[in-house]
Parts: C-alpha cells; structure tokens; sequence
C-alpha cells in the first residue's frame, strides 16, 4: 500500500482551515527536474554502452490513460514517487552532483505534494484510481526491473548512468502528459 492513500482524507481537512491551492501545472517543475537530472552527471556514457538493455517501458498500458485527467495525475503522481524512490538510494554513484541530486530529491518531493494537493480536486479520484490499477501495476513492475537490473550490476557506476539515461525518457512521458493536464 502507498502512503498516499489516505492523503485525500489529510488533505481535506487540511484544505477546509487554510486555502489550498490547486495549481496542477507541472510542467515548469518537471522542466526543472529534468535539467538536474542532466546535468548531475558529466560521466562519458559511451564506456556503458555494453550495459544497455531494453527495460520496457509500458507505453501500451499507459495509453489508455491520458484520456482522464484524474487517472493521468495518477500515473504522473506513481512516476514522481517511484523516480524518488530510485534516486533516494544510497547507492547513487558518488561522482554524481550531490547538489544537484538532493535539488532534484527536493523537486520530486515538491512536485509530489503538488499532485496530491491536485488530486483533491477530483471527488472521486479514489475510484478513478482503482480504474487506472493496471497502468499502476505495469509502472510498478518496469519501476522493479530497473531495481533488479542494478542489483544485478551491483550498482555499478556504468548501470546507474544507463538508468538516468531511461528516466529522461520517463520525464519527457511524464512533460507529454502534464502538458495536456494543464491544457
Ligand atoms: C495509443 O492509442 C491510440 C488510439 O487508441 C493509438 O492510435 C496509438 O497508436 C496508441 N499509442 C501507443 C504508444 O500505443
Ligand atoms: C554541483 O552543482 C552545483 C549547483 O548547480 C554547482 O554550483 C557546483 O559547481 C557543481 N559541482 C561540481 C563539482 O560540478
Ligand atoms: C480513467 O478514469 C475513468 C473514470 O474517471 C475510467 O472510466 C477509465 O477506465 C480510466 N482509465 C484508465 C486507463 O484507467
């Protein structure tokens, strides 16, 4: 079970006291993430090519879902914490800008709240989520086979660039998305 399962709840009350801002406009956040994801790294990727490999990322089950844009905000929320989860680990190589990684820890984090803020907006985004199951589940099984390609490689510098590379074609997925969220 996800922690944010009960946020809806929290938030309701939170939202009655104070004035609860629902800006879903993600993109400038995501912008920003994705530049720091960029840049934290200078490690020449043409010495990794041998570790390359194809980790499926679930295109297809995610289609249908870009039609809601509760079930959208969903998998955009399942992507931000599942890329939180990768990068929180200490196993990030050392070489990486540990400035820039914790301002992009610090991003997601941000953007993390931003969605579930977002999410209250949808009265019944608690249903919408039990439809978008599926695309979740498949996020969750590609989210785990990048976890057990680095443990495979042992968490090798070359298997960590080669998974920064996959996640900024998650974030361009995830800039794709939040730019019809915001239209
Ligand atoms: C998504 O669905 C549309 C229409 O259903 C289809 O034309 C498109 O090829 C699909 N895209 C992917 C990546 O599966
Ligand atoms: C790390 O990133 C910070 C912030 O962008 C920058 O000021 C610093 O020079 C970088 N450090 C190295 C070693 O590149
Ligand atoms: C998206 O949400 C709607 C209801 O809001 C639901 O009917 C639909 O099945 C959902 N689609 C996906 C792919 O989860």
């Amino acid at each position: 079970m996800t922690s944010w399962s009960l946020l809806p709840l929290a938030l309701a009350l939170l939202c009655s006291s104070t004035h609860c801002s629902l800006d879903c406009d993600l993109t400038q956040g995501l912008q920003e993430d994705f530049s720091l994801l960029n840049q934290m790294s200078t490690f020449p990727l043409v010495s990794c090519l041998k570790d390359r490999t194809n980790f499926n990322f679930p295109k297809e089950a995610l289609n249908g879902s870009q039609l809601q844009k509760e079930n959208a905000t969903v998998i955009v929320l399942e992507m931000v914490q599942q890329i939180f989860t990768l990068f929180s680990q200490n196993a990030t190589p050392a070489t990486w800008n540990q400035t820039q990684l914790m301002q992009l820890l610090f991003g997601l984090h941000r953007q993390l709240e931003q969605l579930e803020r977002c999410l209250e907006q949808y009265v019944e985004w608690e249903e919408s989520s039990l439809e978008s199951e599926n695309p979740r589940l498949a996020l969750k099984s590609y989210f785990q086979g990048i976890s057990q390609y680095l443990q495979g490689k042992e968490y090798s510098h070359c298997a960590w660039e080669i998974v920064r590379v996959e996640i900024r074609r998650v974030f361009l997925f995830m800039s794709k998305l939040a730019r019809k969220l915001r239209a």
